[in-house]
């Protein structure tokens, strides 16, 4: 089979990436590589594929060889970088994979960045992060094209604290104000913008940075979501800064800097607006936090 394109891409396992892969393995036109430490993953999420649709490359941040090794003859390449504590990071890694990229003939990149990145220069670890990762490409001499998404508060996130909350408890627990917004935004709209332009004409993105707000929603407004879902009452229970920090260091085992960042967001954030025009590149409306929680209910029960 003959491909116009060939898309590479690093993180497309998880959260955003499921949506992103299952969508381009629909257009007949490209194929895909995926980087990936665990290759039967792969196959598992996404089954097999005719020849040549799909192929893996074993390997993870650190070791890039087997990148540099396997992306000549790509077009584009999507990179998602994981950092559970933040201040780590990757940095070195993400403009490592960047200009190994750009120096192999790869014309777009597209990067997961984060909403933080959006706000004053060192106001945070993950604002921190975050310009680094985009600085880092942005600095590479001579670069391509290099879109980047930022995308607010996965709707995913739920599945790590509120899905234990609701189903023990049948409650919310956060320090954020009853009537202040969360800005949430659906991973799949992520993937979905992902595929979107890592099918459009290069050209037409160039250097753009798109903020990803969907659904803004109060933490009044999210149990009464869940209350309606799920055909039970869930309650919202606000918390000081004080005890949701305690919780998260002395519960859920997080260190003082990630624990406290979430506390300082969960305030920093909270009344951001949905992101003007979302719906113009996504050609629909952003999920909505009910539609998702719809979907998913089963992490609730
Ligand atoms: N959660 C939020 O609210 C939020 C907000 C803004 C931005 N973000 C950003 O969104 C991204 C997370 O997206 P997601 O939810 O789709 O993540 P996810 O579901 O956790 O998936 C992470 C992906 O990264 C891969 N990966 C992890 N560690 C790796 C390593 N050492 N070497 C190679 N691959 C590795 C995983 O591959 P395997 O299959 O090998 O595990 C998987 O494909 C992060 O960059 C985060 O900073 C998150």
């Amino acid at each position: 089979m003959v491909y116009e394109e060939r898309i590479f891409l690093v993180g497309a396992t998880g959260n955003i990436g499921k949506p992103l892969v299952q969508k381009l393995l629909t257009n007949p036109k490209v194929a895909l590589t995926l980087y990936a430490r665990t290759p039967a993953k792969v196959q598992e999420l996404y089954g097999d594929q005719s020849e040549g649709k799909l192929e893996v490359v074993q390997g993870g941040y650190d070791n890039q060889k087997p990148f540099k090794d396997s992306i000549a003859g790509h077009t584009r390449l999507f990179l998602l970088i994981q950092t559970p504590g933040f201040q780590e990071g990757h940095i070195h890694n993400v403009r490592n994979f960047a200009e190994t990229a750009y120096a192999a003939g790869v014309q777009q990149i597209v990067l997961i960045s984060g909403f933080c990145s959006s706000m004053p220069w060192r106001n945070n670890i993950v604002a921190n992060l975050g310009y680094s990762w985009e600085s880092g490409i942005d600095s590479i001499p001579n670069r391509k094209n290099f879109v980047t998404l930022r995308p607010a508060f996965f709707m995913s996130n739920q599945a790590l604290g509120d899905a234990l909350s609701v189903k023990n408890y049948n409650k919310i627990i956060d320090s954020q104000e009853i009537d202040s917004f969360k800005p949430w935004i659906s991973p799949d709209d992520i993937g979905e913008l992902a595929a979107n332009i890592l099918q459009d004409p290069i050209e037409k993105h160039g250097d753009a940075v798109y903020e990803m707000v969907g659904d803004p929603r109060t933490p009044k407004e999210h149990v009464e979501i869940l209350s309606r879902v799920l055909g039970r009452e869930i309650v919202y229970e606000k918390v000081s800064e004080e005890q949701s920090y305690e919780i998260m260091t002395k519960q859920a085992g997080m260190s003082h800097l990630v624990a406290y960042t979430f506390v300082f967001l969960t305030a920093q954030l909270a009344n951001e607006r949905a992101t003007p025009g979302l719906s113009i590149l996504l050609g629909r409306q952003p999920e909505t936090l009910e539609q998702w929680i719809e979907k998913n209910k089963s992490i609730f029960l």
